[in-house]
């Protein structure tokens, strides 16, 4: 048996919208083997059939190294698979595109009798197009702060850029799940040409203020106009949680991925633990959750 580490991830960071991920110090664990046949533990009994995420992107892995290998499947590749989660499932951080990486790192391990194996890119590649964009995929796959960019073939290719020490983060998850689909419905199609080019500035500057721990850049760049704008009206508790962090001490605010998770910046180290008092005792709809972290820098690991 061997297991597979995968990091959540906080994709967009504001206005990096689909191409900007964060990986994060908590994990969803996959003790898999080989098996005659699919058998999974840890979920609930609606994930535990062939649509399971993990399974198809396990298949997907197995049968283009088949392909590579200019071989046939001959005899069924099974799987056994133990989850051990400790991502939170719908919450925005991340979770499909942690269950599409497992699957495919699953592949590339198990079965060592088909001779070829992915790279990197090959893993990136397929993970994109399971998951339709990279935001996500890409943290979880090499772990960091990452951007990421599709070629004209579709390859994605991604770009890390380091991380301050000096900042605190930590996802603030309500208990309240907010289904990507819905949350992209939300969005309108179009975009103000004046938007878009400050949504392009202020994505570029997210990347120098998080190298740099610089607070007031962080701030004027956090500034969103594509996705946050519509989507912060379906997370419960929004303004007032962003405003009890403010004074806890938070110098930048995002909706996680799709949301309901948020995720905040501080420079103090009390930050999480003062913010997760004050939500405990403010007045919210939802029961909040303060989820103390670091970014992730290994992505996908696998534990022997
Ligand atoms: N970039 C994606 C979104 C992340 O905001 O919809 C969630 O998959």
């Amino acid at each position: 048996m061997i297991t597979v580490r995968v990091p959540a991830s906080s994709a967009n960071l504001g206005p990096g919208f689909d191409c900007m991920g964060l990986a994060l110090t908590i994990y969803n664990y996959f003790d898999v083997k080989e098996y005659d046949g699919l058998f999974i533990e840890g979920v609930d009994d609606a994930y535990k059939g062939e649509d399971n995420l993990f399974y198809k992107a396990f298949q997907k892995g197995i049968a283009y190294r088949l392909l590579k290998s200019g071989k046939q499947a001959t005899a069924p590749y099974g799987i056994h698979i133990r989850i051990r989660i400790g991502v939170p499932m719908s919450r925005g951080l991340g979770s499909s595109a942690n269950c599409i990486i497992g699957g495919l790192a699953a592949a590339n391990e198990l079965y060592p009798s088909i001779p070829y194996h992915m790279t990197e890119a090959e893993l990136f590649y397929l993970g994109n197009e399971m998951e339709g964009h990279p935001d996500n995929i890409a943290p979880a796959l090499f772990g960091g702060f990452t951007s990421s960019m599709i070629l004209p073939n579709n390859q994605p290719v991604k770009m890390i850029t380091p991380v301050s020490p000096k900042w605190y983060f930590a996802a603030l998850v309500p208990d309240v799940e907010v289904p990507t689909k819905e949350a992209r419905k939300a969005l309108p199609d179009t975009l103000h040409r004046t938007e878009a080019a400050l949504n392009v500035s202020h994505a570029l500057f997210i990347q120098h203020g998080i190298k740099t721990a610089d607070p007031a850049i962080l701030k004027a760049a956090g500034v969103d106009y594509i996705h946050e704008p519509y989507r912060k009206k379906l997370i419960p508790d929004y303004e007032t949680v962003k405003e009890l962090a403010a004074k806890a001490g938070c110098e930048a605010f995002f909706i996680s991925g799709s949301g309901s998770t948020c995720l905040a910046l501080s420079l103090d180290p009390q930050f999480a633990t003062r913010l997760q008092s004050t939500l405990v005792l403010a007045n919210l709809t939802a029961n909040w959750e303060v989820y103390s972290c670091e970014p992730d820098i290994s992505g996908v690991t696998i534990l022997r």
